[in-house]
C-alpha cells in the first residue's frame, strides 16, 4: 500500500469562467477520489491553483483594456469561489503569478540549462517595427492560407488548422495593426529529442493506465520527437533567468506544471519535499484530455530531465463532455453551462451526481438538461432520497424517534453479508477511477435498502410486533449509516447533512460495512426533504447552449477619410467556381460595372456555386491584389458571418446598377 498519494489537478487559465465540462473532466473526479482516499485512511492532498501567463491571458487582457494583473486577480477569485462553492476540496491552491512560482520556475529552468537539455536557437520570427517588438504566434493575424477566413498565428479557427505565423497571407501586428517583418532572433528549447527512448518505456510499462491516455502518449512518442521552443518574446510571465534573454519569459506550459511543484512548497515550506522526492509518493495528475500530451510526455521529460523529482504514477485524464447532439462546450463560443449559473439554479450535489453518473471517463459523454431532471428525480430523489427519508421518518414518526437493537434474523445476515460485497465492489471501483461505477455500487445500496424495506413491510406490524419494526429499522439505520459513507466522495454536504441529523461522524470506508451498535438508542428526529424533486423544464438563467452575451471587440477608432478610402461597389456575381486547390474557397466572377474581377472567397462551406450566379454583392475593388493558393484575388465580397462561422451573403435591398458605389 502507498504511503501517501498526491493528487493534481489541471491549473485552470484565469482568464474566464469555467464550466461543467470542466468540472466533470477534472476537478470533480480529483476531488472524488482525494475524499475516497482520505476515507480509507491514506494520507494524500490536493494541489491546484489558477494558471495566469501565456498569450491567451495577454491578448484577453488587452481585449478588455486591463492589465494582465487585473485580469488574472480578476478571474483567481471568480475560479476559487466556484469551487469552493462546488466543495472542491483542495489543500491548497495557489496561482503562477506569485514569486515562489516564479523562483521555483526559474530554477527549473537554469538546472536543465547548466544540464544541457535547453538550448540557445537562433530563429526568425515576426518583429512589429511600429511596437518595436517581436511577436508571439498569437500576436499575429491574417488571412488563412488554406480557407481564407481571418486567423492568428498560431491556428486557423475556421478550418482549424495548425499554422505558421509566416504562413499567413497578408500577416499584420494584433497591437498596432502593421506588416510585422521577419527578423532573426533567439529562443530556448527543451531537448525533448533526447527522452523519446526513456518516455517511450516508461509508457509502455504503464499497462494500468487507462486505455486512451496511454494510446494518445505512445502514438506521438513512436512518431518521433521535436524538441520544442520553451521561451516567449512577452512581458507578462516569468522572465528567463539570463542576462542574454531580457525580453524573454517562460512559455506557459513550460511554468505551468511547475506551478503542482511551487503550490506544495507555499502549502507547506518545511515538508513540500517528502511530497515530491519520495519514492513512496503517488504522484497523480487528474487532467481532461486536451492535457494528455503535456501531462504524458513534455512534463515528464521535464521531471526526467531535472531528476530531483517523482514522475506520475497515473494520468487519469477524461475525455469531453458535450451536449446531446454532440455539440462542444465551448468558453469561446459561449456554448457551455457555467458553474456559476448552475450553482444558482440548484445545490452543488445535485451537479456532482448527474456530472458523475454520467462521467465521459473513457469516452465523450452527453449531457443536456432534460438528462439532468431525469437523473435527478429518477435517481437521487426516488431511489437515494427515497431510502433515507422512509428510514429516518419511520423511525421518527412510528418509533418515538429511536431504535432498539434486535438481534438480526436469516435476512438481516443476508442483507449485511450484500452490504460487505457492494464495499469491495465500491472501493474497487473509485480505487481504479471508475467513479461512475462507485456511484452505482452507491445507488445499490440504496436500492437494497429500498427492497429490505418494502419486503418487511415494517407498516404492518409496528403495533402487533414492534420487536419486529425496530430490527427493521435499525437494520436499514445501518444500511443509510453505509450509504451515508461510500456517498461521501461524490456528495459531500448531503453526507454531512444527514451525518448531523443523526449526531453520527461520517464513518471511514472499511467501518461503514460494520453494524454500529451505537445507532441504537440514537435520537432520531423528523428528516428534511433531502431532494426536492424538479418539477417541469430545468431554466438556467444563461440558457445552456445559448450564447452568453459576448463582448464585441472594438477596432480603433479611425476618421471619415480613413473610411473613405475604401472604393465598395456592389457586384454581380457571374459565376462561381471550385478552387482547385482548397475546399473551403470559391473562384467567382463578379461584374462591378466597368470590369469583370475575378475574387476568392471563403464561402464554399456556406452556399453552393450555383446558388450564388446572379445575385448582388458589395465588394472591396480596391484591395490590393493577392494570390490565395495559386489564383490572384483582385478585391473582396462583404459578407456577414454566422455563429459557426460561416458567412452569409449581404444583399442589397433590391436591384441597383452594378458597380453602384456603397457608403
Ligand atoms: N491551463 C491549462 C488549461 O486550462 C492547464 C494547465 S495544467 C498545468 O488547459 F500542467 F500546466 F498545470
Ligand atoms: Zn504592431
Amino acid at each position: 500500500m502507498p504511503k501517501r498519494t498526491l493528487v493534481t489537478s489541471a491549473l485552470p487559465y484565469a482568464n474566464g469562467p469555467l464550466h461543467l465540462g470542466h468540472l466533470a473532466g477534472a476537478y470533480l473526479p480529483a476531488d472524488i477520489y482525494t475524499r475516497f482516499l482520505r476515507r480509507i485512511g491514506e494520507e494524500v492532498i490536493h494541489i491546484c491553483g489558477t494558471d495566469e501567463h501565456g498569450a491567451a491571458i495577454t491578448l484577453a487582457a488587452q481585449k478588455q483594456g486591463i492589465s494582465p494583473k487585473e485580469l488574472v486577480d480578476h478571474y483567481h477569485e471568480v475560479i476559487r469561489k466556484d469551487f469552493e462553492d462546488f466543495h472542491i476540496a483542495f489543500t491548497h491552491f495557489s496561482r503562477t503569478s506569485r514569486p515562489i512560482h516564479h523562483e521555483m520556475s526559474q530554477r527549473f529552468f537554469l538546472r536543465l540549462y547548466e544540464k544541457g537539455d535547453i538550448e540557445k536557437r537562433p530563429v526568425v520570427q515576426f518583429f512589429c517595427p511600429t511596437d518595436q517588438v517581436f511577436l508571439p504566434d498569437r500576436y499575429v493575424e491574417g488571412t488563412c492560407p488554406y480557407c481564407g477566413a481571418r486567423a492568428r498565428g498560431d491556428q486557423c479557427e475556421s478550418c482549424g488548422r495548425w499554422l505558421e505565423p509566416f504562413q499567413l497571407v497578408e500577416p499584420r501586428c494584433t497591437l498596432c495593426g502593421n506588416p510585422p517583418e521577419p527578423q532573426e532572433t533567439f529562443h530556448y528549447y527543451f531537448r525533448l529529442s533526447r527522452y523519446g527512448e526513456r518516455l517511450r518505456a516508461w509508457l509502455e510499462e504503464k499497462t494500468h493506465w487507462k486505455p486512451h491516455v496511454r494510446n494518445t502518449a505512445l502514438s506521438w512518442v513512436r512518431e518521433g520527437l521535436q524538441d520544442r521552443p520553451i521561451t516567449r518574446d512577452l512581458s507578462w510571465g516569468v522572465p528567463v533567468p539570463l542576462e542574454e534573454a531580457k525580453g524573454k519569459v517562460l512559455y506557459v506550459w513550460f511554468d505551468a506544471p511547475i506551478g503542482y511543484v511551487s503550490a506544495t512548497r507555499e502549502w507547506n515550506p518545511e515538508g513540500w519535499e517528502a511530497w515530491w522526492k519520495d519514492p513512496e509518493t503517488r504522484l497523480v495528475h487528474f487532467i481532461g484530455k486536451d492535457n494528455i500530451i503535456f501531462h504524458a510526455i513534455v512534463w515528464p521529460a521535464m521531471l526526467m530531465a531535472h531528476g530531483a523529482f517523482i514522475l506520475p504514477a497515473d494520468i487519469p485524464a477524461n475525455q469531453f463532455l458535450v451536449f446531446r447532439g454532440g455539440e462542444k462546450f465551448s468558453t469561446s463560443r459561449g456554448t457551455a453551462i457555467w458553474l456559476r449559473d448552475a450553482l444558482s439554479a440548484y445545490p452543488a450535489d445535485y451537479w456532482r451526481y448527474v456530472l458523475t453518473a454520467i462521467m465521459p471517463e473513457t469516452k465523450d459523454s452527453e449531457f443536456d438538461l432534460e438528462i439532468f431532471r431525469e437523473r435527478v428525480n429518477n435517481e437521487l430523489a426516488d431511489t437515494f432520497g427515497n431510502f433515507i427519508q422512509r428510514t429516518l421518518s419511520f423511525i421518527a414518526r412510528h418509533l418515538g424517534g429511536r431504535v432498539e437493537a434486535v438481534e438480526w434474523g436469516a435476512e438481516e445476515v443476508a442483507v449485511l453479508g450484500r452490504l460487505q460485497e457492494l464495499r469491495d465492489e465500491i472501493r474497487e471501483a473509485y480505487g481504479a477511477f471508475r467513479f461512475r461505477d462507485a456511484l452505482y455500487g452507491v445507488m445499490e445500496v440504496a436500492r437494497l435498502g429500498n427492497r429490505y424495506l418494502d419486503q418487511k413491510e415494517p407498516w404492518r406490524h409496528r403495533k402487533s410486533e414492534p420487536r419486529k419494526a425496530h430490527q427493521t429499522l435499525y437494520t436499514s439505520l445501518q444500511i443509510l449509516r453505509a450509504l451515508v459513507a461510500w456517498a461521501e466522495p461524490v456528495l459531500p454536504a448531503t453526507a454531512a447533512r444527514v451525518a448531523s441529523w443523526l449526531a453520527m461522524e461520517i464513518p471511514d470506508f472499511d467501518a461503514a460495512a460494520i453494524p454500529d451498535p451505537s445507532l441504537a438508542g440514537r435520537t432520531i428526529p423528523e428528516p428534511e426533504v433531502l431532494f426536492p424533486k424538479l418539477e417541469g423544464p430545468v431554466v438556467l438563467s444563461t440558457p445552456a447552449g445559448k450564447k452568453e452575451e459576448k463582448k464585441v471587440e472594438h477596432k480603433p477608432e479611425i476618421t471619415y477619410d480613413d473610411f473613405a478610402r475604401l472604393e465598395i461597389r456592389v457586384g454581380r456575381i457571374l459565376s462561381a467556381e471550385p478552387h482547385p486547390d482548397a475546399d473551403r474557397l470559391l473562384v467567382l466572377k463578379v461584374s462591378v460595372g466597368d470590369e469583370v474581377r475575378t475574387l476568392v472567397a471563403g464561402i464554399r462551406d456556406a452556399y453552393a456555386p450555383e446558388d450564388l450566379v446572379g445575385r448582388q454583392v458589395p465588394v472591396l475593388v480596391n484591395l490590393k491584389p493577392r494570390k490565395i493558393r495559386g489564383v490572384t484575388s483582385q478585391g473582396m465580397i462583404l459578407a456577414a458571418t454566422d455563429p459557426e462561422g460561416r458567412a452569409v451573403l449581404l444583399v442589397p435591398d433590391h436591384e441597383v446598377p452594378e458597380g453602384s458605389e456603397v457608403r
